[in-house]
């Protein structure tokens, strides 16, 4: 039997793909690639917020944002445990990532200028997550699937306390006002560029698509943000930076411009202003962290002996 038809024919038929199924070369590299990448997404966004944790306004913010930044990390993990099933091996992804040879989110390499940037990365950042990770709780990779049933829950917490935030905030003094305006001026076209490209310069929509990996376009998905988001701006108080920005009755969807598609690729290509930075944390984090894999390799070395 052609394992290749037999595998599209499941694929297509909407049958979950795990671990010990036959799949093409192919799949299993686009799902290390985009599952490693989004690992690494939710360990490089620890650090954006992170930068906060020590001067949060309040106990309550403090503990909500420890909360958010540590839910990250185990997103990462399920995520990192998920490329091992097709057979990735951790230590090599993280070496991929500090070495630049695998990405992350752009989104991640903006800096955090002001506390309102907490709430507007909950509400923007984790917003457009949460667009375009629901449907990848319907991927055909069982594994990844079911990872992102759990992270899409805890990122709906990450969303609605973003927003919480700034609806405090839009409620106090102008100062207050014109912080989370500021904020919101600096993140909206970051967070469009989250959905990727334009489809017409996506590499790997379309084979992703036919694969189920992907079950929306990069446009689609932004086009679905957009028409949330701007009615959450309206009753928040704040303008979104688009001129272009109007609701389209025959479309039934907002109208909306372009990201500069130039900065996008400079920030995927390295050149973002926080990349260096970020990247140089994780390595340093990395390294710091050596001594305790040593130490868990060596445990696990004297119990094996103890057990042989
Ligand atoms: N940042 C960095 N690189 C990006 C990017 C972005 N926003 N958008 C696209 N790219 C890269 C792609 O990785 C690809 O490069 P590669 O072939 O070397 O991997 C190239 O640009 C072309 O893009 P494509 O559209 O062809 O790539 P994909 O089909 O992989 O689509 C994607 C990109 C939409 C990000 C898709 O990979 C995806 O849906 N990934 C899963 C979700 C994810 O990773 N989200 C990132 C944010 S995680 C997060 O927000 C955490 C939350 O807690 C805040």
């Amino acid at each position: 039997m052609d394992l290749e038809a037999e595998f599209e024919r499941a694929v297509s038929g909407e049958q979950r793909v795990e671990p010990r199924d036959w799949m093409p070369d192919g799949y299993r590299k686009t799902l290390i690639r985009q599952i490693a990448q989004h690992a690494h997404s939710e360990i490089i966004g620890m650090q954006p917020e992170g930068n906060w944790i020590s001067r949060a306004p309040s106990l309550r913010r403090k503990a909500i944002l420890l909360a958010k930044v540590q839910d990250e990390a185990g997103h990462g993990l399920y995520l990192y445990a998920a490329t091992e099933t097709l057979g990735a091996d951790r230590g090599e992804l993280t070496e991929n990532l500090v070495n630049g040879r695998q990405k992350y989110s752009s989104i991640f390499n903006y800096p955090t200028l002001s506390y309102a940037d907490v709430g507007t990365i909950g509400w923007l950042v984790d917003g457009a997550a949460i667009c375009n990770q629901v449907p990848l709780c319907r991927t055909s990779y069982g594994p990844y699937a079911r990872a992102m049933i759990r992270i899409c829950k805890e990122e709906s917490f990450h969303q609605r306390q973003g927003y919480e935030l700034l609806m405090t905030m839009m409620s106090g003094t102008d100062a207050q006002r014109a912080m989370v305006q500021e904020s919101v001026d600096r993140f909206w076209w970051p967070s469009l560029m989250m959905f990727g490209p334009p489809d017409s310069e996506s590499a790997n929509t379309e084979q992703s698509m036919k694969w189920r990996i992907k079950r929306n376009t990069n446009d689609e998905l932004r086009q679905k943000f957009v028409d949330m988001t701007v009615p959450q701006a309206e009753k928040l108080g704040v303008t979104l930076p688009d001129p272009a920005l109007k609701w389209n009755p025959e479309r039934g969807h907002y109208d909306f411009g372009q990201p500069d598609w130039d900065e996008f690729w400079q920030v995927v290509g390295g050149n973002g202003p926080a990349n260096a930075q970020r990247v140089a944390h994780r390595r340093k984090a990395h390294e710091d962290g050596e001594w305790v894999r040593a130490a868990a390799a060596a445990h696990a070395a004297r119990h094996a002996r103890q057990e042989g």
